[in-house]
């Protein structure tokens, strides 16, 4: 058994350092770093000024009773009066909030102003409905401006907001609605998808069979398909929202007031509602939206991801929104109508800085450097990755081929429940590594320890902890304490256990490994799946590589990789040889402890609708189960794509 948490096996020697002009106008500075070791409580003190506060806070942290934290406790504030009022008056009302770019093609650009205005109205329409500080209101809607608008407007007034993501089934959506109390849903008729209005009420329908609280539903008419209204309880959001008033006065709240609830999946049990409170999480995101992005005055931002994630909430509304900061916000999938839809849209908006998760670049690389490269992506100035370990090869594609070989790449580390980033690079300080998150951002404190909770050395893999509180983390699971405790802050105590390994290389910098969850144990050595699919996905025929850990009679478990080829680069003569060749080429770049049993080539890999891919299924599949519980799989045919080409190869060379 190898004395390390986690074996530390890749290697990795490619550097970039940050462009000389951004690191000399840089946001975040060295001295930034040095300024947050010397005096934490400070440092967030200062943060916070970034903020406009009703009343201002006098306290920073109180740890009192962890790991119950509040921040800034005697504080109070209007979230929304920090998104949008203080930059209409400040005399910034005219500038563009977001583009909004449609999937068939309309567009709206929507001013500070305008939103202020759209906000107020829906905020006085949820009040006449009977909407009150401290009630929930579910939100289950496509990619429009409405959506940001309906958050807006309860966090505005009090109300406490539980986006469900769109692609989610009726089932999850009633489970959410019951475990949160909701009263009020608000929806769409639907949302456009691969070219096709994909209905959404229906789902709301279904859900509220089982769920006799909620009294009212508002709908927003986006795709104008037939919709289903029951009497007494539907309503359209027009008919509610376009008669109210655009005049509100917002109300100061105490910073600790609840902000939203967000269901993320446990790995085992029902979802698990990660609470966010106003002040810390305001401060949270508006620093890091600042920092990591290095942002300025004139830039365009884009966060390509759902609103429905957590991403969505910290990097498309409340992060841009308090930075007064102008968003591009495109409703569709990528390929639709065409595999160049994401570069067009960059350079229609002039889109300078560009966040999104490596799922997706692993797509882009499949479909080929051909495409993007018919756009002027010349704008783009920093790129971001978020939601899963960046492979290095997928991360040097990206700043190759999006990033013109120039922008920096931060590769982001951070989840649902820490609210913001936590591990980054600074773009104008940190020369970056393909393949790791580097350090703790300033003013964030974390590492990675042993099984017994001590630090592990450099060159060494343990799990990532969170060692201080930090602002925007969340402060419990919704109407469960006692899980809070038990899955963030009992495995070490005094540290937050975040569920993922992680390794420091020789110089201290931090890569993530995957879920604790899915490491394997391979003849008593354990290691990273991460790892095993980064080899595989930098041999140039590969796109996406997924890898788990299936029991062996003789090594415990054995590694078995699914690989996705690339289409740019297909050599016809390689036919059934590519099986050896991966596995010879994984030898090399890890070690022969690290080359899988089995290698699968496989069209699909089966993702969850935020993109993570589904390993639990894959093991399935590897040791010949039934498959398990598939509802929050992106799409099913997936799986029967894999059964079925395995079906026809032996999978052993
Ligand atoms: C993973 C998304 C490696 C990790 C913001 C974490 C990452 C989980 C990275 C949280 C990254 C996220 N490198 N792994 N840059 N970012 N993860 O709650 O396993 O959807 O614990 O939040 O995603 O996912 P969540």
């Amino acid at each position: 058994m190898s004395d390390d948490a986690l074996s530390n096996l890749l290697h990795e020697e490619r550097r970039f350092p940050p462009p000389a002009d951004l690191a000399a106008n840089a946001n975040v500075t060295a001295e930034t770093y040095a300024e947050a070791d010397a005096d934490f409580e400070g440092f967030w003190a200062k943060q916070a000024e970034r903020i406009s506060w009703g009343t201002k806070p006098t306290q920073v942290l109180d740890w009192s009773n962890p790991p119950f934290a509040k921040w800034f406790a005697d504080g109070t504030l209007n979230i929304t009066y920090n998104c949008l009022d203080r930059h209409v008056e400040a005399g910034n009302g005219d500038r563009v909030a977001y583009h909004f770019e449609g999937e068939p093609g309309d567009t709206r650009a929507i001013t500070y102003a305008e939103l202020l205005a759209e906000v107020s109205k829906a905020a006085n329409a949820l009040t006449e409905l009977g909407v009150k500080s401290g009630d929930r209101v579910a939100i289950y809607m496509p990619m429009i401006l409405e959506t940001v608008v309906a958050m807006l407007a309860c966090a505005r007034i009090g109300a406490v907001h539980t986006v469900v993501f769109g692609g989610f089934s009726a089932d999850a959506l009633a489970d959410r609605i019951l475990d949160c109390g909701v009263e009020v849903v608000i929806t769409a008729d639907g949302g456009n998808r691969r070219g096709a209005p994909s209905a959404l009420k229906p789902a709301v329908d279904q859900a509220l069979e089982r769920c006799p609280d909620v009294h009212t539903v508002l709908v927003v008419k986006r795709t104008g398909q037939e919709t289903a209204m029951a009497d007494g309880r539907d309503k359209w959001w027009d008919d509610v929202v376009g008669q109210a008033s655009d005049q509100h006065t917002p109300e100061n709240f105490p910073a600790e007031h609840p902000l939203y609830v967000m269901y993320t999946s446990g790995s085992t049990g029902k979802p698990k509602g990660i609470l966010h409170t106003v002040g810390g999480y305001l401060v949270g995101v508006t620093y890091t939206t600042w920092a990591t992005f290095d942002l300025k005055d004139d830039d365009v931002y884009w966060t390509a991801a759902d609103i429905g994630w957590v991403t969505g909430h910290s990097y498309i509304v409340y992060g841009p929104l308090a930075n007064g900061a102008t968003s591009v916000m495109y409703e569709g999938t990528p390929d639709t109508p065409h595999q160049g839809r994401w570069w067009e849209i960059i350079q229609k908006y002039k889109v300078s800085i560009l966040y999104c998760a490596p799922t997706a670049i692993r797509t882009f690389m499949k479909w080929g450097a051909e495409i993007p490269a018919k756009y002027d992506l010349s704008s783009l100035r920093i790129l971001g990755s978020v939601g899963e370990p960046i492979n290095p090869e997928a991360f040097v594609w990206y700043r190759t081929h999006i990033g013109l070989d120039q922008t920096p790449v931060v590769d982001t580390w951070w989840q649902t429940e820490t609210g913001m980033h936590m591990i980054s690079p600074m773009p104008g300080v940190s020369e970056t590594k393909p393949g790791a998150a580097m350090r703790a951002i300033p003013g964030v404190v974390v590492d990675v320890v042993n099984d017994e909770g001590h630090p592990v050395e450099n060159g060494q893999g343990g799990y990532l902890v969170v060692s201080k509180p930090w602002p925007a983390m969340l402060r419990t699971l919704w109407g469960d304490d006692q899980r809070y405790v038990d899955t963030y802050w009992s495995r070490f105590k005094g540290l937050y256990f975040a569920g993922d390994g992680a390794k420091k290389d020789d110089d201290g910098d931090i890569w993530l490994l995957g879920r604790v969850d899915d490491v394997m144990n391979v003849s008593g050595h354990r290691m990273s799946t991460t790892e095993i699919e980064s080899a595989l996905v930098s041999h140039p025929r590969v796109a996406e590589a997924a890898v788990v850990g299936a029991s062996d009679p003789t090594t415990g478990q054995a590694i078995v990789a699914f690989v996705i080829l690339r289409s740019d680069d297909v050599d016809a003569d390689e036919g059934a040889d590519i099986v050896k060749t991966l596995r010879n080429h994984v030898r090399t770049e890890i070690g022969p402890i690290a080359s899988p049993r089995q290698i699968m080539v496989v069209e699909e890999l089966p993702k969850t609708r935020s993109g993570k891919i589904m390993r639990r299924l894959l093991r399935d599949i590897a040791e010949n189960r039934e498959l398990g519980d598939v509802t929050t799989l992106q799409d099913s045919s997936v799986m029967n794509l894999i059964k079925d080409n395995l079906a026809t190869s032996s999978g052993e060379d």
